[in-house]
């Protein structure tokens, strides 16, 4: 077989064949096919389309590209989540310490930032020494230890992921729905656990803006997640602006531990709960949505989530002396070009300025630097004067404010009169 003839076929538009896609796969990530063509596939195949034949390939030679774990010798339900991506998007550091708090198990394999979108690896990272690699028997054993381990992919776990994952993130090849199903299910059916919930995001943040894509991607992967067994469902939020106040990773980590001690921005509460909520549901913890949502608020509320949190931090590695976390050696306001209602934000804008202050990569050999972003000081809705701080960024030097600032000032849009509001949730498919 020769990875040329696979790569052609797809340019052509024509449908490759399990065996063509196992050999892809398995060369990607022996070596024996080279990078170049590995990308030249993604590129035809975000082009041309994936069919459901070939995504389902896609999954099952990612999972079998490295372990699969297997959880069920440790007791209990085993919960996980994940999020298509997005900006300002802390809920899982946020969610699955509640759930552990209530009980479930969390056995989670994350990812890095993709695309304009932050990832949760790079956010756990910017805490001193957290360890992101660890091997299949330390991650189950901390599953059993201390019910929750988020780790990433490795060798051992999902290899295939992490390659293809690092070499989509720059090639522009991350808004394939196959792509992004076959990418997500496959971490998520490594780990086997028994239920699921998926946020999906739509809106200018998104990888998917138009809803109706990133409905059809979620009813893709709870039917993936079904057919391997595992009970899901997704949840349709909003990313038509950042989550929270905070873009970058040390500065994210920062907002969640607000969260977790009770405080926080209301979106990225309210997001959270809803979840957890559906986990602790699908867990059988709560026998519906209401007191699913209140027994995860009292775990917000009680501490117990932050005392799990600092758990995994500590069992991965981690200082829990938070006043350790990166700080940017210059923080300069981002002010309004105009005055009005803030009636629209362009959500992706707003990642790509915190990649430009080093929040981000722009080559796959980049270090990210955990102690850049920026912090929104106004959200959707707020009536701002000419002049005033909208953001405040977070950075190295002057040149990477101004290249922040060239993007923002396009990043948002002002009416005279106030927008109508939008929903942060809008659909759940279980
Ligand atoms: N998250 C993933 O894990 N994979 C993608 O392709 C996009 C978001």
């Amino acid at each position: 077989m020769l990875m040329y003839d696979i790569i052609r076929k797809k340019r052509d538009s024509e449908e490759l064949s399990a065996a063509e896609i196992a050999f892809w796969i398995k060369g990607c990530v022996n070596g024996t096919i080279p990078d170049y063509q590995t990308t030249a596939l993604l590129m035809a195949g975000r082009i041309r389309g994936f069919s459901p034949a070939e995504t389902l390939s896609m999954v099952t030679n990612m999972v079998n590209s490295g372990e699969k774990v297997y959880l069920g010798d440790i007791p209990g339900v085993k919960a996980d989540k994940h999020s298509t991506g997005g900006v300002g998007d802390k809920t899982s550091m946020v969610v699955m310490p509640i759930v552990a708090a209530a009980g479930l198990k969390v056995a989670k394999i994350s990812g890095r930032g993709i695309g304009h979108t932050g990832g949760t690896l790079d956010k756990l990272q910017s805490i001193p020494g957290f360890r992101i690699d660890l091997t299949v028997d330390e991650f189950k054993a901390q599953v059993r230890e201390i019910g929750i381990a988020i780790t990433g992919q490795t060798a051992e776990l999902v290899p295939a992921d992490k390659k293809l994952y690092a070499l989509r993130d720059l090639t522009a090849t991350v808004d394939s729905i196959p792509l992004v199903a076959a990418s997500i299910m496959s971490k998520k059916i490594a780990t086997g656990a028994d239920v699921l919930v998926l946020d999906v995001k739509f809106g200018s943040g998104a990888v998917f803006e138009d809803i109706d894509r990133s409905r059809e991607l979620a009813r893709i992967m709870v039917g993936l997640a079904h057919d391997s067994g595992i009970k899901a469902a997704a949840v349709l939020t909003s990313m038509n602006q950042p989550l929270g106040h905070t873009v970058g990773n040390a500065l994210e980590v920062k907002e969640i531990l607000e969260v977790l001690r009770g405080g926080g921005p209301d979106d990225l509460r309210e997001i959270s709960l809803t979840i957890a909520a559906e986990l602790l549901l699908l867990g059988k913890v709560a026998p519906d949505l209401a007191e699913a949502k209140k027994i995860a608020a009292q775990h917000l509320a009680s501490g117990a989530a932050l005392a799990k949190f600092i758990a995994m931090v500590e069992a991965q590695g981690g200082s829990s002396d938070f006043s350790r976390l990166a700080q940017a050696g210059l923080v300069l306001p981002y002010k309004a070009k105009h005055g009005g209602y803030i009636a629209a934000i362009d959500t992706q804008k707003i990642g790509f300025a915190a990649l430009y202050v080093g929040a981000g990569r722009t080559k796959k050999e980049d270090e990210v630097d955990h102690a850049t972003g920026l912090i929104l000081k106004e959200k959707l809705g707020a009536l701002v004067k000419e002049g005033q701080a909208l953001a405040d960024i977070h950075c190295r030097s002057r040149e990477q404010f101004a290249s922040a600032s060239w993007l923002l000032d396009d990043a948002f849009g002002f009416s005279d009169t106030p927008p109508e509001p939008q929903p942060l949730i809008a659909d759940i498919i279980r």
